[in-house]
């Protein structure tokens, strides 16, 4: 997440110029995590872990940098059905294991739709798929899991920065069929910029809900107070796109007459309420993990081919033994008895302050 400079307040994407917005997406992967303020929401969910193998039947570019993909069995099979907010994980060519939400129909059961921007600055799992995956090329994929499920609440707003609309579009769509009153509105740089511009625009022609494009090159920075001001009263907001317009939501949220926020992110949130330990590795060196980092981070420092994907405490990618010492478990993936085995998912888990975990990596 970029720091901006005192002197000069951050936008809403956090940028101090304009020209900074891609190296502040540089640093968002492609991974979510939902916080949802509201207690007892419906959560519908979809899962099935069995990976298999799908082949990209179409590419496309859907807007600058951006490509979408369908995904179809080889065989020409159903494939396990899925709901809107609802991830794929792909296991790219080089063995990098990734998450992308699903933007299609969910009423398509014979193809998946992934789209993902390209990040030059990034860790290279976006840039993979655009060199990589082209019309014809198999790869490995596991879910469709949903960390990001849409309750279906009558009144709603839809939020989407950017290529936040993957999994937005397909809520809106829900939206649309079950006739619920929602606001749809997307936000970009420019027109060019903003994923499924023609889909979002045929939407709005429906009339079925009130779909707002606003971009900065035309309507200026939007600021969150504005955003959920186009809220229906009383309606919950499901919002997903860079780390500061979400964390300036979140702000704005207590204020604004949403019943709910519900977001997912692109990258990992910041360590809250941290505090300093070490991690000790088999071959005795110890490694000061800060208050405001994660193991994780610290680790891959030391060892940088650690494994890891969503780096928020959902996937599992990141778990390591401990073979000795009490871990501060945050994550929301692992069972009690594999905390009781050991495990821990470093993205996001942690140990008490001067505490030392001792790792079996
Ligand atoms: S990287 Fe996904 S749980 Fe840690």
């Amino acid at each position: 997440m970029s720091i901006p400079s005192p002197a000069t307040p951050p936008d809403l994407y956090g940028r101090t110029r304009p020209d900074r917005f891609l190296s502040s997406l540089d640093r968002f992967a492609s991974w979510y995590i939902p916080l949802a303020t509201r207690k007892g929401a419906r959560r519908p969910r979809t899962r099935d872990d069995r990976p298999r193998e799908l082949t990209v039947a179409a590419r496309r570019e859907v807007a600058d940098d951006v490509v979408s993909l369908r995904l179809t069995a080889a065989d020409g099979r159903m494939l396990p059905r899925w709901q809107p907010g609802a991830h794929l994980d792909l296991r790219l060519p080089s063995g990098r294991l990734r998450q992308y939400s699903l933007c299609g129909d969910p009423a398509d059961r014979h193809a998946y739709r992934i789209a993902v921007r390209l990040l030059p600055d990034g860790d290279g799992g976006s840039a993979e798929v655009h060199a990589e995956l082209t019309e014809g090329r198999r790869v490995g994929v596991a879910g469709p899991r949903n960390a990001f499920p849409f309750a279906g609440d009558d009144r709603v707003l839809l939020l989407a920065g950017g290529i936040g609309i993957t999994p937005v579009l397909p809520m809106a769509y829900e939206a649309a069929r079950r006739g619920l009153d929602f606001t749809l509105v997307h936000t970009g740089r420019t027109r060019a910029s903003l994923p499924f511009a023609d889909e979002v625009g045929r939407l709005a022609r429906r009339r079925t809900g009130r779909v707002v494009v606003r971009t900065d090159d035309e309507h200026g920075v939007p600021d969150a107070a504005g955003l959920l001001s186009l809220a229906p009263e009383g309606a919950a907001v499901y919002a997903c796109g860079p780390a500061p317009m979400l964390d300036a939501l979140q702000r704005a949220f207590p204020a604004s007459g949403a019943s709910a926020l519900h977001f997912e992110r692109f990258s990992a949130a910041p360590v809250v309420d941290g505090k300093p330990f070490t991690l000790r590795l088999r071959d005795g060196r110890e490694l000061a993990v800060p208050a405001d980092r994660s193991a994780l981070d610290v680790l891959r420092d030391a060892e940088p081919a650690t494994p890891y994907s969503c780096r928020q405490g959902f996937c599992g990618v990141c778990r390591v033994r401990v073979l000795a010492g009490s871990v501060e478990h945050r994550d929301r993936r692992l069972t009690d008895a594999r905390r009781t085995a050991g495990d821990m998912l470093v993205c996001v888990s942690r140990a008490q302050e001067g505490a030392c975990l001792e790792l079996d990596v």
